[in-house]
């Protein structure tokens, strides 16, 4: 977790400046020079021209079909599933630059996860064996009953804990386990007369991280009464909030296809398997959290969201979509008739059903807008009025103006109102003073545009952001690593105080000017915003500022269309540009 802190900057620049990218990625691709740069057939989608770039001067790679790029970190990090102290490790030791190891205290740690690791394991296979055994015929014909054949149950390692109280624990016991492990891992509990077994009676789904360790399990009761599903509760290895489940089964599907579908349930991610659809994860019926996404951020760029057609599947998939659109991830959602869920819809129209629905997903804002029309009776007056309160509400949380406008008309659509109204009202409710019409006319003529009133207003908005993000950082250093896995760096602030104090603080370093901005920053009383939503708002203040250097570096090039290289810049610019905007609208 707190790996990044292992790392110095100085020991990170020794470890880039010690290998090559051309030589890195020529490892995996046919790379051809072409002026100061390499082509050669990207690796991250199927294609038969070469598009993928690499610049040995900048260190950096960029695919101009599907978009990837970053530095020799990155690359290894996508190429090979691996985090970015992963990535920085393997290079590291193939340079023979000694890595800082990890403390005692750490390396204890670590044994102790590894220990519950085991014993899961363990666990999985003896409740893998019981429902193969006599015993376990109850339970294979509930797995029949619900059309999952052996070869599935085998596929997913299910199992089946006996009804009774003390099936495992004895098992455990004759395998040379000690209990107190086993009740570490949420196998067991203490009970009076010795250890009971936490999993009796149920149809049992092992659950595993993305390397594929096992790390808990759910259990599925065979009977109407008691809880219907029992997770491992909290662990050193099982978070809810960290694990996707099946994710170790479909990340070379996902990344494949660039794409995720997430579901809520064990069986809705069999079935869909069993539809061939094998590109999912399942969110275990909680609710979806910023590392949820940034693990699957690591595999693909899109995610469609297939929650169950009921009010709590609604509420969940409203949640996720956020969270997930907010860590970077282009969303779009699939909903299901009510009362159906992924599992029942892929058993009952088969794959061809389930391709169909899949293609259907809508973007995200389309299906939030229609959501909140639909739950009003928008033909009376009344109706009508609430419903555009809650429009105002969810469009002025969009911070790229783009996108703001581009749903501002949709919604003023379905709703029948005209645009402008809903726009005076959003722009009111986000304090942006109106421009009136002619002046916005004359602009447009008259060149270059004067940077009016609504870009200063914009600009003290920015260093908000920046104020923001910052006093999260001071209060919680260890954000630090995700702040750098999201590519911002010290130049990504613009105030001078604030780009100095995000030096200090990622040296490790302080002095006189650092710890007076940081006095200043902790003593303001605003109220700070969510992390999540800190962190999202920078990010789009990034994106919006690189979007404005890209105008300004388009605008200069049009001037200058000989050379290869300025065609390439200008391909390569239009690019970004077109990523940047396509992302945000989704
Ligand atoms: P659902 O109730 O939609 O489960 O909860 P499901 O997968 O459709 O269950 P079946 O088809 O009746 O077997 C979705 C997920 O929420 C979690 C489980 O992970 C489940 O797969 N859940 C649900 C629990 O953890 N506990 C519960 O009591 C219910
Ligand atoms: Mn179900």
């Amino acid at each position: 977790m707190t790996e990044i802190a292992r790392f110095s900057e100085q020991w990170l620049e020794r470890v880039r400046a010690a290998v090559d990218i051309v030589e890195v990625v020529g490892r995996r691709v046919e790379l051809r020079q072409t002026g100061k740069n390499y082509v050669g057939l990207c690796p991250f989608h199927s294609e038969k021209t070469p598009s993928l770039t690499v610049n040995p001067e900048k260190q950096f790679f960029h695919c101009f079909g599907c978009g990837k790029g970053g530095n020799v970190f990155n690359f290894i990090m996508e190429t090979e599933n691996l985090s970015f102290p992963e990535a920085v490790v393997k290079l590291a030791q193939e340079k023979g630059i000694p890595v800082p190891s990890l403390s005692p205290h750490d390396q204890r740690k670590e044994q102790e996860r590894e220990q519950l690791r085991q014993v899961n394991q363990l666990a999985a296979r003896y409740y893998y064996r019981n429902l193969r055994s006599p015993a376990g015929a109850k339970a294979r014909a509930y797995l029949e009953g619900r059309g999952i054949s052996k070869e599935l149950a085998r596929h997913f390692y299910l199992g089946y804990a006996l009804e009774e109280w003390d099936g495992l624990a004895s098992f455990l016991q004759t395998q040379g386990v000690d209990l107190a492990v086993a009740q570490a891992a949420g196998l067991v509990t203490a009970g009076q007369r010795g250890f009971i077994d936490r999993f009796r009676g149920r149809v049992m789904f092992p659950i595993c991280d993305h390397l594929g360790r096992f790390v808990g399990f759910g259990g599925r009761s065979l009977v109407s009464s008691g809880p219907k599903y029992l997770n491992t509760g909290q662990t050193a290895v099982f978070n809810k909030g960290q694990i996707l489940y099946g994710l170790n089964w479909s990340k070379e599907e996902i990344q494949a296809q660039d794409q995720v579908v997430i579901v809520e349930g064990y069986t809705d991610l069999i079935a869909l398997f069993a539809a061939g659809q094998r590109n999912v994860v399942a969110s275990l019926g909680t609710a979806f959290t910023p590392a949820h996404a940034r693990l699957l951020k690591r595999f693909c760029s899109q995610a469609i969201i297939a929650f169950d057609g009921d009010a709590a599947g609604e509420r969940a998939a409203w949640r996720g979509m956020e969270v997930l659109h907010a860590s970077g991830l282009k969303v779009r959602v699939a909903s299901l008739p009510g009362g159906e869920d992924p599992d029942s819809f892929a058993r009952a129209r088969g794959m061809e059903g389930v391709r169909a629905w899949l293609h259907s997903a809508r973007p995200f804002r389309e299906y939030q807008i229609d959501r909140i029309i639909s739950q009003h009776d928008v033909e009376t007056r009344e109706g009508k009025l609430a419903a555009s309160t809650e429009l105002v509400t969810l469009l002025s949380q969009l911070t790229n103006a783009v996108e703001r406008d581009e749903y501002t008309r949709y919604a003023a659509e379905r709703l029948g109102v005209r645009e402008e109204a809903l726009a005076a009202e959003v722009h009111q409710r986000l304090g942006i003073p109106r421009v009136p019409r002619a002046q916005n006319r004359r602009n447009l003529k008259g060149s270059p545009p004067k940077r009016a009133a609504a870009v200063s207003a914009l600009e003290a908005g920015e260093e908000l952001r920046e104020r923001e993000v910052l006093r999260h950082l001071l209060q919680e250093p260890g954000l630090l690593r995700e702040i750098t896995e999201q590519g911002i760096a010290a130049d990504s602030f613009q105030h001078p105080d604030y780009r100095h104090l995000f030096l200090s603080l990622s040296a490790g370093l302080s002095d006189e000017r650092a710890a007076s901005t940081a006095s200043r920053l902790l003593s303001l009383e605003e109220p700070v915003a969510s992390w999540e939503d800190c962190l999202g708002s920078f990010l789009a203040v990034l994106k919006r500022r690189r979007l404005r250097k890209i105008e300004e570096k388009l605008a200069l090039l049009e001037n200058d269309r000989e050379g290869f290289d300025v065609r390439m810049e200008l391909y390569q610019l239009l690019k970004e540009y077109y990523d940047i905007c396509s992302h945000h609208s989704s």
